[in-house]
């Protein structure tokens, strides 16, 4: 199992668009998938995915105390913290795609969103156990969506991950605080073997192709970072969201897909070995 990771400087670049229409395309090639909302701050899978109503989601893996429910009732009874296997739900927009949604109550996510070093310390812990419970269950490909920039859940994600997709809109700001999110990245975890990519998104038109070959050279010659994909603006994609909707229906000339089709191909390639 390969495990791909999107991440970004700022939000609002495109990850969970990306995310979901590549863990799509993964699921389409016959690759069993599994994409996670990792964005604690501004869940999204339950605001797409709004027939599904999964039993645990991604924080609860995290609960480091046993929950007690709130009904009279069932004043005692203790709910029972979820293994990995217990969070997967079917996509149901293809068979080889499921899903783990993530919690948006800000109390489930105290300890995730904290700073507090101790709980990521086991929070990694459980990552990788999670990551190796996944891959028992047959997955070939984990798609991870996190929240924006640097955090200890974000990084955590990071950490296990196989390969990560860095998104950007090119822009002044955003090639400043990406070059900052992938230096202190290199300072804070070294060298690994992880393999990272940029990927432009929401070019606006009319940008000229000579500005984005200059970002494009400035992520390769000072990081070392390859640029995967380099997608423009398509107010079709935005408008698709007005809807709740972040797939994009399949049609062979839309430029996005295509960008999606190259960066999946490049990954199973660069992922192989
Ligand atoms: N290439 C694109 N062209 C136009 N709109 C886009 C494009 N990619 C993403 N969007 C829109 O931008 C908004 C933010 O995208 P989203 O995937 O939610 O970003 P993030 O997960 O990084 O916050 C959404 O409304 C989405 O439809
Ligand atoms: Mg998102």
């Amino acid at each position: 199992m390969k495990t791909i990771i999107l991440h970004s400087y700022k939000g609002g670049t495109g990850k969970t668009t990306i995310a979901l229409n590549i863990a799509i395309g993964f699921a389409k090639k016959g690759y069993k998938t599994l994409a996670i909302d990792a964005d604690l701050n501004a869940p999204t899978f339950e605001s797409i995915f709004t027939g599904l109503k999964p039993k645990y989601k991604f924080n609860d893996l995290f609960e480091m105390q046993k929950k007690k429910t709130k009904s009279d009732a069932d004043k005692n009874a203790v709910l029972k913290p979820p293994t990995p296997k217990d969070l997967p739900v079917k996509s149901l927009i293809h068979e080889n795609l499921d899903l783990i949604f993530a919690n948006s109550k800000p109390q489930f996510g105290v300890g995730l969103l904290s700073m507090d070093k101790n709980f990521h310390v086991e929070a990694l812990k459980r990552l990788y156990n999670a990551k190796s419970e996944f891959e028992k269950l047959g997955y070939d490909y984990l798609i991870i969506d996190t929240s924006p920039s640097l955090n200890l859940a974000s990084i955590n994600s990071i950490i296990i991950a196989d390969a990560s997709l860095i998104v950007l809109r090119p822009n002044k700001y955003g090639i400043a605080g990406t070059t900052f999110l992938l230096k202190e990245l290199y300072s804070m975890l070294g060298t690994v073997k992880r393999k990272d990519y940029i990927v432009f998104n929401q070019i606006v038109v009319g940008t000229p192709d000579k500005l984005v070959t200059q970002w494009q050279k400035h992520f390769k010659k000072r990081l070392g970072v390859e640029t995967v994909g380099t997608i423009h603006c398509n107010c079709g994609i935005a408008l698709n969201m007005l809807f709740g909707n972040l797939i994009v229906e399949d049609d062979a000339e839309n430029e996005f897909l295509v960008a999606i089709d190259k960066i999946v191909k490049k990954l199973h390639h660069d992922l192989k070995n």
